[in-house]
């Protein structure tokens, strides 16, 4: 893999875009946005933090869909987030429309690529891109059971006391009010969590899991973006050009 083109500058897009940078195992990172100059602008920062970072990969600000040509993976993360007291249904019309558009675009360029979707509502989205990408539901991912996971794992670590690598969950369902997290599945070092939590807190921690996203657009009047993304696990050590990194957008 050598190529990954990030579509949308937002903070979403600009933060995959800058992670991915700092693995250093790409030849190329494209951040396309119809705002071409945010793009730029968000790509040559994150250029100019290189030498101080110890990456090579080269990044590319663009509106232009033919600088996306032959790109291994394509992350999709344009449309509009939410905003306070909206649901993630709220923004079906609006997306659906942006991410067949662009999903259409890419094609154009890149013969088939994995798509990975992170525009919202998630679910949706991501069946309206292979729908329309025509590419094998192999090949077409979205993006949130990691990131609910995430959010369940972090809420339990807060309220035992331990660190969140410490704990073993699992989390099912799509990315909104049908996410089922499994206290039943879920460990602190294989110690079961039900025998460390009082249920009605733990039932506390489950509903806060679900409404997760909610509680951050309330508080930023905006969808949230560090947790979407996570770093490299050994993120104090900078990485060698030839040393194999693993993407965790997924
Ligand atoms: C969230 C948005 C990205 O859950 O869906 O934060």
């Amino acid at each position: 893999m050598s190529k990954v083109t990030v579509v949308g500058a937002g903070n979403v897009g600009a933060t995959v875009a800058n992670v991915l940078a700092h693995k250093d195992f790409l030849k190329e990172v494209v951040l396309l946005d119809i705002m071409g100059d945010v793009a730029r602008g968000k790509a040559l920062d994150s250029w100019q933090q290189a030498p101080i970072d110890y990456y090579s990969t080269s990044l590319v600000g663009t509106e232009n869909y033919a600088d996306t040509a032959n790109s291994d993976v394509v992350v999709i993360t344009a449309g509009l987030p939410r905003k306070p007291g909206m649901t993630r249904d709220d923004l079906i019309s609006t997306n659906a429309k942006i991410v067949t558009a662009v999903t259409k675009s890419i094609l154009e360029h890149s013969k088939s690529p994995i798509i990975i979707v992170v525009s919202n509502p998630l679910d949706v989205m991501t069946y309206a891109a292979q729908k329309v990408s025509g590419l094998s539901h192999t090949k077409v991912f979205g993006m949130a059971g990691i990131l609910d996971t995430a959010r369940y794992r972090a809420f339990l670590a807060s309220a035992l006391d331990v660190s969140p690598k410490d704990i073993q969950a699992i989390l099912m369902g799509g990315h909104g009010d049908t996410m089922v997290p499994l206290p039943r599945y879920t460990t602190v070092s294989g110690i079961p969590v039900t025998e460390m939590i009082y249920p009605a807190q733990l039932d506390a921690i489950v509903e806060r899991t679900k409404s997760g996203g909610g509680e951050l657009v309330k508080l930023m009047g905006t969808s949230a973006w560090y947790a979407l993304v996570l770093p490299p696990r050994k993120w104090s050590k900078p990485l060698s050009r030839t040393k194999k990194g693993s993407f965790h957008v997924v």
